[in-house]
């Protein structure tokens, strides 16, 4: 399969509102420690970064000693890459050079070359350069002997210092051993799991790795192990008044969860229609138009995954934008799969298992 089908990052809708934007004060640097430290049943708790509630990203360090970066967490690619120094020679630098941090191997005691080179396409962005194999630490949390990609050149928006898949051994092209494996595997934590707070900002956001201090409420089966795909049965819109059903859709597709994919949910058209019709929007060619004056009786629309219920309000999935009001949902017409965005996982807490191939919902308002 196309790389550039299979990986689910997507940065379209935010693309180019991040070039040349300075978002200076967004990112706070932890103090980079390195005392190997396992975590227990626990986990490690991470204090993230929120970009515009758009995108998360979790400080991190390569090297020895750690040399610190601020990387996406996105649970839609199962790789990690960080811009290199030598991306500063390269003719297209434009984005890549916006990184505030760049890794130099020559700065590394551990650094040790890796087996050729690498190639990601995202949609709307590439990023290639060197693989190198290096030291990896997460707060306490440290894995020896990790495969990333130096990313040399491409037009990867740095908005932050690159990416951290945390998704499926099974989609990695740089190393198939993730962090996430090689943390369990090499004893740091004790299940393959992740717990995701992604709030609205000003709350402070966090990930926790190998565990979780809530329990789920729910849980979803993971329907194909490649990605964080789940069965998307059927949406139901319903009125924000008394409830009554207004239309329901019936699916039969998966949905990625994707905290890499921005704030939108991205749908096939043959759904996004019937959605779009019940809220009266209008396609204006990128995005979904309501009447402003019927803004605040919007529906609500509810994502069925089989027993599991999601439900948006307009709080979650509209907005005011000018004298426009908009829709975050976005219709892909050569999309087969749902592309779930973070105004999902600003809902409450979830939980994705990999030991069990389930995510878990707790909290969801
Ligand atoms: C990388 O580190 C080496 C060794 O400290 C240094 O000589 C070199 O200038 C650094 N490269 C860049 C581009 O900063
Ligand atoms: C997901 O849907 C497919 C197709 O309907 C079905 O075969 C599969 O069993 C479902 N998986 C889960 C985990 O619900
Ligand atoms: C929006 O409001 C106008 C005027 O009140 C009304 O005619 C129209 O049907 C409303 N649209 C929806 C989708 O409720």
């Amino acid at each position: 399969m196309n790389r550039f089908v299979i990986i689910y990052l997507t940065f379209a809708c935010v693309f180019g509102v991040i070039v040349g934007v300075s978002n200076d004060g967004l990112l706070r640097l932890p103090v980079v420690r390195r005392s190997r430290r396992a975590a227990d049943e626990n986990g490690e708790k991470v204090a993230m970064a929120n970009w515009r509630d758009d995108d998360y990203a979790v400080p991190i360090s390569i090297g020895t000693p750690p040399q610190p970066f601020i990387v996406l967490l996105d649970t839609g690619s199962s790789d990690l890459w960080v811009p290199s120094v030598k991306a500063k020679d390269s003719p297209d630098c434009v984005n890549l050079c916006s990184a505030r941090h760049f890794y130099n191997e020559s700065e590394s005691t551990t650094f040790e070359k890796g087996p050729g080179d690498f190639f990601i396409g995202y949609i709307g962005a590439s990023v290639k350069g060197p693989i190198a194999i290096d030291t990896v630490s997460i707060g306490d949390l440290t894995v020896t002997d990790q495969m990333f990609g130096s990313g040399e050149s491409g037009s990867h928006p740095a908005t932050f210092d690159g990416v951290f898949g945390v998704s499926y051994a099974l989609s990695a092209q740089i190393d198939k051993t993730t962090v996430l494996d090689r943390l369990y595997d090499q004893g740091q934590i004790k299940k393959r799991l992740l717990c995701t707070k992604l709030w609205k900002a000003p709350a402070d956001s966090e990930v926790i790795f190998g565990g979780c201090d809530v329990e789920a409420d729910d849980w979803i089966p993971v329907a194909v192990p490649d990605y964080w795909k789940v069965n998307l049965t059927k949406i139901v819109v319903t009125s924000s008044k008394d409830g009554s059903e207004l239309v329901t859709v019936d699916v039969n597709a998966v949905a990625v969860f994707d905290t890499g994919a921005g704030y939108n949910i991205h749908m096939p058209t043959k759904y996004a229609d019937p959605i779009s019709n019940a809220l009266a929007a209008k396609w204006d060619g990128i995005s979904y138009l309501v009447d402003c004056a019927n803004f605040t009786d919007l529906p609500n629309v509810n994502l069925h995954f089989g027993d599991v219920v999601i439900p948006l309000s307009l709080e979650d999935y509209a907005w005011k934008s000018g004298d426009e009001c908009q829709l975050g949902f976005k219709k892909a017409d050569d999309a087969n799969d749902f592309l779930s965005g973070t105004m999902l996982y600003n809902k409450g807490t979830f939980i994705f298992d990999m030991d069990n191939s389930r995510i878990g919902l707790a909290g969801i308002k």
